[in-house]
């Protein structure tokens, strides 16, 4: 059955930045379909989204701590397989943060703080999370990219060099382990309203530029990410690999 493709009851998944955004809206499209989801963030308020949806009769766990913190990731990722049972079918790394700068201007340690928390730490945490997946031949991992993969925006080198390299990573870990049965692929979404893009959103020159390129005439949500993150986490694209799927209604497009 085609639906059967598309299921993932049952699964059990890690989604970091998953009090917020567009990491919530997979989060919440995974607990959706059934599966059992740890979301991760800097502060309490991952316990109260946690608890929210356990009100709910979801099965969702929260666990705090810093993903720019490296020995933090491997805590961090140690307490999610913990509360999922000691296993992990899925792995979205949808956490991140923005510093704008002039480049001439941009500070090596706001350039440090993006690279270990935007591509740093989605290293370890394919890493750790291949060690489990590897063994049992299956594993579904979707990083979160961004249109500064494809291009390099103003005042954010440090963003765009890590974006870049989260696309590099993704198909150099996919060569790697698809034959081992771990699918690795990246979401690259368009403009999407959150709290990372307000300054922009708020800015009525910039709202009506960005808008006036995307082909759906439209900023996204986290309610857009679902599909895609479920399509790449489901049976449905085994045969994916490598690939950064833009969702970002038509923006690249135009
Ligand atoms: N909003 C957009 O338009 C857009 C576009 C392209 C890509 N992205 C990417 O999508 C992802 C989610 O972005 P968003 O717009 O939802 O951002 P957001 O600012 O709304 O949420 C970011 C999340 O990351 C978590 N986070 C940040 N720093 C962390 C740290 N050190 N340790 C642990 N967690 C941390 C926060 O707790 C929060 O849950 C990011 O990787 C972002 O770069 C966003």
């Amino acid at each position: 059955m085609i639906n059967e493709m598309f299921d993932i009851k049952g699964k059990k998944a890690i989604v970091t930045g998953g009090t917020r955004g567009l990491g919530l809206g997979v989060a919440e499209g995974y607990l959706e379909s059934g599966c059992e989801v740890v979301i991760v963030g800097t502060s309490d308020k991952v316990y109260e989204v946690a608890e929210s949806y356990q009100k709910k009769g979801y099965a969702c766990y929260g666990v705090k701590g810093d993903l720019g913190d490296r020995a933090d990731v491997y805590r961090i990722f140690g307490e999610c397989v913990e509360k999922l049972g000691g296993d992990l079918d899925i792995l979205v790394t949808a956490h991140g943060i923005q510093r704008r700068h002039l480049s001439e201007e941009f500070p090596l340690s706001d350039w440090d703080d993006v690279i270990s928390v935007n591509l740093t730490s989605l290293f370890i945490l394919c890493q750790e999370a291949a060690k489990i997946m590897l063994p049992k031949g299956y594993g579904k991992i979707i990083n979160f990219a961004s249109m500064n993969t494809f291009f390099g925006g103003q005042t954010i080198p440090a963003y765009a060099a890590a974006k870049g390299g989260v696309a590099q990573m993704t198909k150099a870990m996919s060569n790697d382990w698809a034959a081992r049965g771990i699918n690795v692929n990246a979401v690259a979404p368009g403009y999407m309203r959150t709290e990372m893009t307000e300054g922009v959103y708020n800015d009525p020159k910039r709202l009506e530029s960005t808008t006036d390129r995307i082909a759906c005439h439209r900023w996204g949500t986290g309610e857009d990410m679902k599909g895609a993150c479920i399509f790449l986490a489901s049976h449905a694209s085994d045969y994916v690999c490598g690939c950064v799927l833009p969702v970002d209604g038509g923006y690249l497009a135009k």
